[in-house]
């Protein structure tokens, strides 16, 4: 079974075409035995330039883009595989949640297609396609605690099995990679900001400033305290104290230029708050809800810190851990095509009429 998948939920334009290689064995639950997979093309384009000078993602710019990049995409996918798209199984998307106009543009090439070659059409919701990346080629999604964290959201999820989420805590107000990017951007440092601190914050002392781990005995997370925290201490670094409120604007005139050595203490001061906050919530959540496993997704968990002391805890304490390679933790289609493929095999199928879903709900 060959699946092509297209995701276009933010600023990315990405297609991929998977095909699966059906694996016999018992059923796991009720999820059917599912096929392993190999990944024929995955193709993502980028429009960060072109946002870039806007600072920050233009919905009307991202459509168009999507618009442009697809076409090209789509034979290059077709070319790298091999494959000619009549030869295609069926055809997903992302469906939601996203921008609006970005939805579309994928939904609506993913429907076309499945409707010209008379093959079905999956509707594939983003985070769906985050949690079940740390599975991407084994495809056997056990029950486990998830943790998603993107540049939109942050989220801790109990996986009973494919299609039976319940949500644990989500943020109350950005999301961990947001607060990278925000705080990279008071650091005059470039977009993502993630990438940009993690490189950064190595060598430096995540001691060296006391940074506040909101929420700790809250299911739910909290960033922006930590991102104004980092405001706040800014001035104080480079020497410029903020005496009456009239001043209080000086405060907000980012970027601060800091010398080498605190621009490296503050990245990692910053990056461990981050990453203490994440661990710890995840392993209480997997020992509050009695699972062996701890599975990390999205754009932050790229993040090799997290990675290493998520990987670590978990050892410590009898856990299972699994999560994707870094080019699959970051939006692509792969992950769609994956998250697709499986819902195929377990009877899920959308209509060509089902609409996008901005805020398409996980559970
Ligand atoms: O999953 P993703 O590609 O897009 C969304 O669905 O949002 O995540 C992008 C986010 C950005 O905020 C970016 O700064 C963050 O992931 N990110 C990282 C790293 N790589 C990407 N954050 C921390 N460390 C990284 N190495
Ligand atoms: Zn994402």
């Amino acid at each position: 079974m060959t699946i092509l998948a297209l995701e276009t939920s933010c600023d990315e334009t990405a297609i991929a075409i998977l095909r699966g290689r059906c694996r016999s064995g018992p059923p796991v639950g009720r999820t059917r035995p599912v096929a392993s997979s190999e990944l024929l093309a995955s193709e993502v384009a980028s429009q960060i330039v072109e946002h870039a000078k806007y600072g920050g993602v233009v919905p009307e710019v991202a459509s168009r883009n999507h618009l442009v990049h697809a076409p090209r995409l789509l034979e290059r996918a077709a070319h790298d595989a091999k494959i000619d798209i009549s030869d295609v199984d069926a055809f997903a998307a992302t469906s939601g949640p996203g921008l609006a106009s970005s939805l579309m543009i994928g939904a609506s090439i993913a429907k076309g297609l499945a409707i010209g070659f008379g093959k079905p059409y999956l509707a594939i919701n983003h985070l769906e396609g985050h949690l079940l990346s740390p599975f991407f080629g084994d495809g056997e999604v056990k029950p486990n605690v998830s943790l998603i964290v993107s540049g939109g959201h942050t989220m801790s999820i109990l996986v009973r099995e494919l299609g039976n989420y319940e949500i644990i805590g989500r943020t109350v107000d950005d999301a961990a990679g947001e607060a990278f990017d925000k705080v990279a951007k008071m650091l005059g440092l470039g977009y993502p900001g993630g990438p940009e601190i993690e490189k950064r914050a190595r060598g430096g002392d995540p001691k060296r400033f006391d940074l506040p781990r909101s929420m700790l005995d809250s299911e739910n997370f909290s960033f922006s305290g930590l991102k104004t925290a980092v405001r706040y201490l800014l001035p104080k670094i480079v020497g410029r104290f903020c005496e009456t409120p009239n001043d209080e604007r000086r405060l907000t005139q980012t970027p601060y230029k800091l010398a080498e050595k605190d621009l490296t203490d503050l990245c990692a001061s910053f990056q461990q708050a981050i990453v203490d906050v994440l661990v710890r919530k995840t392993i209480a959540a997997a020992q509050k809800h009695d699972v062996d496993l701890v599975t990390i997704s999205g754009g932050v968990s790229c993040n090799q810190e997290l990675r290493k002391q998520l990987r670590e805890s978990c050892e410590r304490e009898g856990l299972e851990f699994k999560t994707a390679e870094p080019w699959l933790c970051t939006d692509n289609a792969a992950m769609i095509a994956f998250a697709a493929m499986l819902k195929l095999e377990n009877g899920f199928e959308s209509k060509v009429a089902e609409e996008i879903d901005p805020n398409f709900a996980l559970a």
